[in-house]
């Protein structure tokens, strides 16, 4: 899909059938391996996830092996073993970090990618100028407020929202978890160093029908009148 490509309407896909189906796997069947064209599929939800001025303030690591994701179990045994059976489990597993600060040297790289994919064709010059204005502004916002990091923490959750969702529309099941030691995983991955943090952890892969209970489980939602105001 290119830029030009336009949305329409899927006859055969009712987006909120699968957000009603979709529900956080608790037990994998091990012997259900995600494809290569399915992953590919995967790291693209993670990519083309939009976030605030397009700052994309985040990382991953994907666990596709074994030893990869023993490496993430292992990190969250001591604290969140209950965690641990769908992190080894699951067929892949992704970390998302978020950036701890917003370099200008990272806001000058994004700012190149943008012009690489062809958003300051007419008159660049000007129109890098306004871009960059535009997010730093947002980044100064925030820098004043001294909450660079929850803001990138903000996007990052975005990006897990559209993930979960896409995934399921993939026919892949998830399992997102917080329950998950985020210092150990730090030290483990070196992101501290690398000026990322670790939020959430998702598992994906296939579940075992049999032996989860929450598939059988029927989803809990409070009423709408509880949540919307319509006006
Ligand atoms: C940010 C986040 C963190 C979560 N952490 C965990 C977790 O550590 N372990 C777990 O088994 N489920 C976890 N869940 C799953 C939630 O309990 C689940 O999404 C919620 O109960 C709604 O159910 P559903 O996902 O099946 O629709 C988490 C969900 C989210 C969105």
């Amino acid at each position: 899909m290119n830029a030009l490509t336009k949305i329409t309407a899927q006859p055969d896909l009712d987006i909120t059938d699968i957000a009603k189906a979709r529900y956080s796997a608790k037990s994998y069947d091990t012997s259900k391996k995600i494809s290569d064209s399915d992953i590919v599929k995967v790291k693209e939800l993670l990519r083309f996830s939009p976030s605030s001025t397009n700052a994309q303030p985040w990382h991953f690591v994907l666990a596709s092996t074994e030893a990869g994701k023993e490496r993430i179990a292992k990190a969250n045994d001591e604290k969140f073993p209950f965690n641990g059976p769908s992190v080894r489990a699951a067929s892949n597993v992704v970390i998302f970090a978020a950036r701890t600060e917003i370099t200008e040297d990272y806001l000058l790289h994004v700012l190149d990618q943008e012009e690489i994919d062809g958003r300051f064709a007419s008159d660049p010059e000007t129109h890098k100028a306004q871009m960059h204005g535009g997010r730093s502004m947002f980044v100064n916002i925030h820098k004043d407020l001294d909450d660079v990091a929850q803001w990138n923490a903000q996007q990052v959750y975005l990006n897990v929202g559209q993930f979960l969702l896409g995934v399921a529309a993939l026919g892949i099941d998830a399992t997102p978890m917080e329950g998950i030691d985020t210092v150990a995983l730090d030290a483990e991955f070196g992101l501290t160093e690398k000026g990322f943090t670790s939020l959430v952890v998702v598992a994906i892969g296939y579940r075992n029908a049999e032996e989860d209970y929450n598939a059988a489980l029927p989803k809990s939602r409070l009423p709408l009148a509880d949540i919307l105001i319509e006006i």
